[in-house]
């Protein structure tokens, strides 16, 4: 019904939308989760039960939800309907009741637009396009790709806005099966960087950047900044994303020069190096 009025009225249009929620609320359910509130607005990011990708999310948003945060999000739905989609948006705007909504899609998707959201047409790879937003409106603290699901759009997206991301803001992509799925970039096989777990288990090394040379490609400075990485699954184990978080406060990593020798080869060095540990009824202990 929402979408029925969004062309002719943007009030009925609203009421309709948020009719469930209101029902939901009026009888004192008013602490509503993310995932619930998703729900509510129809988002298929909690279809309860089947999918509710929503759900890992809470525990980050939850303690995050009043602050006044800038929020986008790439695909905004209902494909080439203009009037269509949106629910996810709404989710976000009602959830954050604070916080700025920005929404991106190949389809003009305007008819969406309300005080706190605001959105943009264009592709998730037109880097272009996505710099000139960040720059414009940026730097967000939560960044969410339920675009086009395609793993070179998802590596793309993720390489232009990783560094538009606040310290201590949330990455998420959605749908990550595509990565197993040849026609939309994927690969069965998972040693490949075409599947995105893959892609991110290598960056998952940022974590530990501090005892990583910095001549060490497994590092790339660009992704130093990233201090988690989470994937979640639904029931079915069809559906999943990735959530990436960025670092509040990043150190550079160290560049000791022990970390990548033997013991042998720190005894041959310096004998009386601290690091060196002598053996003591079998528990090794650190040389004063
Ligand atoms: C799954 S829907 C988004 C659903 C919405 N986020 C929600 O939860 O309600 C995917 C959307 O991405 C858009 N899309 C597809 N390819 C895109 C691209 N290359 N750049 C931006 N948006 C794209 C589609 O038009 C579609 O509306």
């Amino acid at each position: 019904m929402g979408c029925f009025f969004q062309k002719k009225n943007k009030i009925i249009a609203d009421f309709f939308f948020k009719f469930p929620y209101f029902i939901y609320s009026f009888f004192g359910f008013r602490k509503l989760s993310f995932a619930k509130t998703c729900f509510l607005f129809f988002s298929d990011k909690a279809k309860i039960d089947e999918i509710n990708l929503a759900e890992n999310y809470d525990r980050f948003f939850s303690k995050i939800k009043n602050k006044k945060l800038r929020i986008i999000e790439i695909g905004i739905g209902g494909h080439t309907m203009e009037d269509r989609g949106g629910s996810s948006l709404r989710s976000f705007a009602t959830f954050f009741k604070n916080s700025k909504i920005f929404g991106i899609d190949l389809i003009n998707k305007q008819l969406h637009e309300r005080s706190r959201i605001k959105t943009f047409q264009g592709s998730q790879v037109d880097e272009d396009f996505l710099v000139n937003i960040c720059n414009t409106h940026g730097p967000f603290d939560i960044i969410l790709d339920d675009g086009s699901h395609f793993v070179e759009h998802q590596k793309k997206s993720f390489e232009i806005m990783f560094d538009h991301l606040n310290e201590g803001g949330i990455y998420i992509i959605e749908d990550v099966g595509s990565s197993y799925i040849k026609y939309l970039g994927g690969s069965q096989d998972i040693s490949s960087q075409n599947n995105l777990i893959k892609y991110f288990l290598d960056k998952t090394h940022n974590v530990y950047s501090y005892y990583i040379k910095k001549n060490n490609n497994a590092i790339k400075n660009k992704f130093i900044e990233i201090s988690s990485v989470q994937y979640f699954s639904s029931p079915s184990n069809d559906v999943a994303s990735i959530l990436i978080e960025k670092h509040k406060k990043i150190k550079k990593s160290k560049d000791v020069d022990f970390f990548d020798l033997s013991l042998e080869e720190i005894k041959r060095k310096d004998p009386e190096s601290p690091m060196i540990r002598k053996s003591k009824d079998g528990v090794m202990i650190q040389k004063k």
